[in-house]
């Protein structure tokens, strides 16, 4: 059982993030600040590194282990927020990369307590942030079961979203489904086994946490922002990991890349059309290496897209 969180493509990470040793940086999820702490190895005495998380625990990580440094400023909120915390700060458009290391943490995947493993048993929980919000086991108590199917189905991609959810309402009736072996073996006994020999709880977990943690609706909010945050030259990189994330991050991308399709005829220069691309992609997607993979398997899953802001 690990309680520590080895950083995912800690070098791909620093290297994308081009850091100038006096430049303002966001850390968005400092988990156990594996990221974080390399940053600040690349920054020089007027450099700045801003850490957010919305895990209490890992604020709390945190301040006792970057609490001291004058470079650091640590904030408890969802990065959804980041521009409100980075107006307060009086540092809109003046921050010069940002890293989103989505997900959750091997701290929080492998604590029973929260909620997040079929592995071991716990309280249904899931909650990334323990201060606020319904856990997963309130939710399962009085969602319908068009609801909890939609939510299978929308964030797990579950075939059998449907028999799931009709189980749930059904068992609920007798008994709360408050804890994670109940709702494991309750699946489990519903499903069939998946021929990848994956545990048939797989998707519905993945599926309510990042409901009741709303993963999806954050990361959109985030990048309604980020043009606020970043400034021009500015880097973003994105670690997602799961399709669903990685689509979201691939589509936003995308969209302020690509040069608008004019229709022929219009009298526009080039400059105008190019002011509409406001990102810059910088390489392809990357993932892990198998050096990495040896050592941390968790980070089979994860693909970093690294874009800049364009002028
Ligand atoms: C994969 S871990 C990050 C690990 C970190 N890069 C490290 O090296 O230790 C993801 C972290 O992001 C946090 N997180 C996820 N969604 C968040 C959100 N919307 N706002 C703030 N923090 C979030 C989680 O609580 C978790 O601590």
């Amino acid at each position: 059982m690990s309680l520590v969180h080895a950083p995912v493509m800690r070098d791909e990470v620093i290297d994308g993030l081009a850091i100038r040793p006096d430049g303002h940086y966001v850390d968005g999820t400092y988990g156990r600040g594996g990221h974080a702490s390399s940053i600040l190895q690349s920054l020089g005495e007027n450099g700045r590194l801003i850490v957010m998380d919305r895990d209490p625990q890992a604020i709390e990580h945190a301040r006792e282990h970057m609490g001291e440094d004058k470079r650091v400023t640590i904030i408890h909120d969802d990065y959804a927020n980041m521009r409100q915390r980075i107006a307060a700060l009086d540092l809109l458009e003046k921050i010069d990369g940002v890293l989103l290391d989505l997900g959750v943490s091997s701290p929080q995947l492998d604590a029973a307590e929260r909620g997040f493993s079929f592995q071991q048993n716990g309280p249904l929980d899931m909650r990334m942030d323990t201060s606020r919000g319904e856990t997963a086991a309130d939710w399962l108590g009085r969602a319908d079961e068009n609801e909890i199917a939609r939510v299978l189905r929308d964030f797990g991609e579950e075939r059998h979203a449907r028999r799931i959810a009709r189980r749930i309402v059904e068992t609920r009736v007798s008994r709360p489904i408050e804890d994670t072996a109940t709702l494991a073996a309750l699946i489990s006994a519903c499903v069939p086994r998946p021929k990848n020999n994956r545990h048939p709880a797989t998707r519905s977990f993945q599926a309510i946490r990042i409901y009741v943690n709303q993963e999806l609706a954050q990361l959109q909010r985030f990048f309604e922002t980020v043009f606020d945050i970043v400034r021009i030259g500015g880097r973003l990189l994105l670690i997602s990991f799961h399709s669903l994330e990685d689509r979201l991050v691939k589509r936003f991308f995308k969209q302020h890349s690509s040069r608008p399709k004019i229709p022929r005829g219009l009298p526009l220069r080039d400059s105008e059309v190019e002011a509409v691309v406001r990102l810059r992609l910088v390489g392809r997607a990357i993932r892990a290496g198998t050096a990495e993979l040896a050592l941390n398997p968790r980070a089979r899953s994860a693909v970093l897209r690294i874009a800049e802001r364009a002028a």
